[in-house]
């Protein structure tokens, strides 16, 4: 018949992947004419997936797991061992079950006046400096605002430190060589640091506020009573105060947005802007690269469009790829917020995925997302309607091969002050 594998790519592609990065897998595609193909990464037979279709197809656990999918250094820097990330079934049921307790509106309220409270006890220091590197700042800010969140006490393992493992954590997950062992030190310390907190706490040498994350996870129990380790508790909590700071990228991206677009700047400073400015933040999130791609593995032989996938490939579905599929996305490599006027949600399931696709609940789909999309919020009324600044000459580009991407120079900001 007509049904055979997927066209290949190239024989290996991990160094041309790492080569060119963000748009490596979308540009095999546009070459072969194709939404799927085949390569190798790592030695390993690879389907590589792009587009709506093609992500449905992923999150279809039936045929899909992501069971020892992702790449053991990543567990290692940027997830950790044993947490939600790579749990099936049941048991990631009842963890997702927890992180999602923790996004109801009133905490995330919560967590948005904390960010505003570190912000604002830092804003003098920001008007006293000529300049500032609003990347890093905005880290130090998200540090603090998380832990507190959480219920983490910040005074043995200070501020500063933690923040910097943290980024550590975030940016040395793709990386090699001194980066990577750094990122898996801050690791291992910060696992450290908060199983000491753990066991005090368990020991009744310690009080924790049993409406905040450290004694929701500390206090769990499972189906048949039992605890989580407390190396499991330590991972889960730093799944949550690692990626409240790694949003300190898209704040970033937004109001670098608002610079080089300066009539949508204009727009976002009207007070009654809110419509826009969810059409901005969907577009900050769909048009800048940020989490590269999701990796599972084929568990069932499976046809689909005419092509055979077989059981035991590694599959690849490429995010950034898919929020700028030209099938989907019309002028996708245009910063356009008004495109999403004609869509219909904020939070498609498949057609744009920069935080996973499909449900929260039942699939890995981040527990993060409206903590995500508040605090960028947070960002773009700060930026356009309570603070003036200046941005002086710098280097704003955005390499497609540092993985997360950022602007180069982190986003310098001068003459930062209050207005409002
Ligand atoms: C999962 C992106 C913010 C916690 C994910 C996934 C992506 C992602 C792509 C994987 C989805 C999948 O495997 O199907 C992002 C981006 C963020 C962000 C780009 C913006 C900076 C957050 C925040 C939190 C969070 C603020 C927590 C407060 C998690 C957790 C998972 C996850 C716990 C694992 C969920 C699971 O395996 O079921 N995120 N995220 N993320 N995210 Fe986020």
């Amino acid at each position: 018949g007509c049904n055979s594998e997927p066209p290949v790519a190239s024989r290996e592609c991990t160094l041309s992947l790492v080569r060119s990065g963000y748009p490596y897998i979308s540009a095999q595609c546009d070459r072969l004419g194709t939404n799927l193909f085949l390569s190798r990464l790592r030695l390993k037979k690879t389907l590589f997936m792009r587009g709506e279709e093609a992500a449905e197809l992923f999150y279809n656990d039936e045929l899909f797991t992501r069971e020892n999918a992702a790449p053991k250094r990543l567990r290692r820097t940027l997830f950790g061992e044993g947490g939600v990330q790579g749990l099936e079934g049941e048991a990631h049921r009842q963890h997702k079950a927890l992180f999602l307790s923790l996004m109801s509106q009133s905490r995330i309220d919560a967590l948005v006046e904390l960010v505003e409270h570190y912000w604002q006890l830092r804003l003098s220091y920001w008007e006293s400096q000529a300049s500032i590197i609003l990347l890093d700042e905005l880290h130090h800010i998200l540090c603090r605002a998380a832990c507190a969140w959480c219920g983490i006490p910040l005074h043995n393992v200070d501020a500063p430190e933690m923040t910097k493992r943290l980024v550590l954590m975030i940016e040395g997950g793709a990386a090699i060589g001194p980066k990577h062992w750094a990122s898996r030190r801050a690791r291992h310390q910060t696992e450290n640091a908060l199983i000491d907190l753990i066991k005090q706490y368990r020991e009744g040498l310690r009080d924790a506020d049993p409406s905040l994350p450290f004694a929701t996870f500390a206090d769990f129990r499972d189906a048949e009573g039992k605890p989580l380790s407390k190396h499991v508790v330590a991972v889960e909590l730093i799944n949550v105060i690692r990626p409240i700071v790694a949003v300190a990228r898209y704040m970033v991206f937004a109001v670098m947005a608002m610079h080089e677009h300066p009539h949508c700047r204009e727009q976002l400073s009207h007070r009654e802007s809110g419509h826009y400015r969810r059409h901005f933040i969907q577009e900050v999130r769909r048009y800048y690269p940020f989490f590269p791609f999701l990796a599972a593995r084929i568990k069932k032989d499976v046809t689909w469009n005419g092509y055979h996938l077989k059981r035991g490939w590694q599959a690849i579905l490429d995010i950034y790829g898919t929020n700028h599929d030209p099938h989907r996305w019309d002028t996708p490599d245009q910063f356009r917020p008004e495109r999403f006027e004609q869509e219909k949600t904020d939070l498609h399931r498949f057609a744009m995925i920069p935080q996973g696709g499909s449900d929260h609940a039942t699939q890995h789909r981040c527990p993060g997302e409206w903590i995500t999309l508040a605090l960028i919020d947070l960002a773009v009324k700060k930026f356009a309607q309570q603070l003036s600044y200046n941005v002086p000459p710098q280097d704003l580009t955005v390499d497609l091969n540092v993985i997360p991407a950022r602007p180069r120079s982190g986003l310098i900001l001068s003459a930062t002050r209050s207005v409002s």
